[in-house]
């Protein structure tokens, strides 16, 4: 069953297409990943679900509903959220405040209620802290819960960012180059723990670029070049297509890495 269907998105910025007519779906429960060569427009497609750019044509529906039109915040309502390509972490904050976040903007406040401490908001916050704690037991960063994000190793943050992520009650997680910058071991804890999250009942949509890890982990693969599909399919199919295989000739020797994933 398919959980977020996404279908024609276009986007330009001026003159360039950076999404161009894209269609594609994520079953529920399923790690979908999308993969192309940088420019491709794997980004704006993230950013298009999360509501920080409309597009210019085309439906996206989470559960049936259109999501097309909502805030970023209404769009974490609806159970959507995401990590960034580059970590954006509080470094100051520890990790437990870092989670908090994440759950703050799911509750609203008048201004009133944020200039005032009201009973509301700290019951809010005693919520969001339950949470939080519960979220980084589950990840096994308890013992760094009040250390400063920017005292860990930056896989450990990376894994801070996606709690943070999943700390609201979300359906569907965007993964937008989580193993970026992750050394040979941080990246394989990276894939375990995102296998975990199929496993606690969320769906991912996942960018990434490390090849081993998408064909390792992913139950479908879409493949963007030049804003638009170029292939879809089974990690074993994508590997063997010889149009994504021409698509990444001379994109850093990504070639054999397909081949030999
Ligand atoms: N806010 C923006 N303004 C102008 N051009 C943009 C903007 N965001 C993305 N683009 C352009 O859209 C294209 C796709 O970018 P992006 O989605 O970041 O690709 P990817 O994530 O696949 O590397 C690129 O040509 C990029 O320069
Ligand atoms: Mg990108």
């Amino acid at each position: 069953m398919s959980l977020l269907t996404v279908e024609h998105i276009s986007k330009s910025f001026g003159g360039i297409k950076a999404v161009s007519d894209f269609s594609f779906q994520v079953g529920k429960g399923q790690i979908v990943s999308i993969i192309g060569p940088n420019g491709a427009g794997k980004t704006t497609v993230f950013n298009l679900l999360t509501g920080i750019y409309r597009p210019d044509t085309g439906s996206i529906r989470l559960d049936g509903e259109e999501l097309v039109g909502l805030k970023p915040y209404q769009l974490i309502e609806n159970g959507v959220a995401r990590t960034f390509q580059n970590l954006r972490l509080f470094s100051e904050l520890t990790v437990l405040e870092n989670v908090m976040i994440g759950y703050q903007s799911r509750i609203h406040y008048s201004l009133w209620d944020s200039l005032l401490v009201t009973k509301k908001k700290r019951q809010g916050e005693a919520q969001a802290e339950d949470r939080a704690r519960e979220i980084i037991e589950r990840i096994g960063l308890s013992h760094q819960i009040d250390n400063d994000c920017k005292n860990l190793p930056y896989g450990m943050q990376k894994k801070v960012e996606i709690a943070r992520a999943m700390v609201s009650e979300v359906k569907l997680v965007l993964l937008d180059e989580p193993a970026a910058g992750l050394n040979p071991s941080e990246t394989a804890e990276m894939s375990d723990f995102i296998q975990r999250l199929k496993e606690w009942g969320y769906t991912v949509l996942l960018i990434e670029h490390d090849m081993n890890l998408v064909m390792k982990i992913s139950d479908y693969i879409y493949v963007m070049n030049y804003g638009a599909e170029l292939a879809g399919g089974l990690p074993a199919e994508i590997r063997s297509n010889p149009q994504v295989i021409e698509a990444y000739i001379g994109k850093g020797g990504v070639q054999r890495v397909l081949k030999s994933g």
